[in-house]
């Protein structure tokens, strides 16, 4: 009788820990439901707000900015994107197949990401940065080397580049 108390207080303190550590955003509720509104992952590149030249940081009304990517097996879709330090970043993600989870290393943020579903959440890097965004739902062969990276570089930085130069990682 003990050690199931014993258990279950465990159980109970790895749930609270969860909770506060991990700040996962899971699927949005009307996927549940067969609304259909999700993007097509088939079609991603063709239509939709995830063709190519709507990917990486997009400024979309002042003091906003968005986030959208792609999580395919076993990449993400840029692979790396630049964000400023200190404003709220609104990632906006979905899967092209599989389901993925994402976490951004040495913080607590984390996205679930599934095909047909846009996966919102919106996340706050207070200084500039590095961080490995790699991929902890098993998704295939490439799972292990499926990670991409987030650059958080001081705002001024940020607003002096070009909207191409804010979806990849490569220098000028
Ligand atoms: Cu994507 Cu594991």
């Amino acid at each position: 009788m003990k050690k199931i108390g014993v258990v279950a207080g465990m159980t109970l303190l790895a749930v609270a820990l969860l909770s506060t550590r991990y700040y996962m955003v899971d699927l949005p509720a009307y996927h549940f439901f067969g609304g259909g509104e999700g993007p097509d992952p088939a079609a991603l590149h063709l239509r939709g707000e995830f063709v190519e030249s709507n990917l990486g940081a997009a400024q979309e009304e002042p003091g906003s900015l968005t986030v959208r990517m792609i999580a395919q097996q076993f990449v993400f879709v840029p692979q790396c994107v630049v964000v400023p330090a200190g404003v709220p970043i609104t990632f906006r993600m979905t899967s092209a197949d599989a389901v993925h989870m994402l976490s951004f290393l040495g913080t607590d943020y984390g996205l679930k990401v599934v095909p047909g579903a846009v996966t919102e959440a919106s996340f706050t890097f207070a200084k500039p940065g590095t961080f490995k965004i790699p991929c902890h739902e098993f998704c295939g062969a490439g799972h292990y080397a499926m990670r991409g990276e987030l650059r958080v570089v001081p705002r001024d930085q940020f607003a002096s580049l070009l909207p191409g130069e804010r979806r990849t990682c490569e220098q000028r």
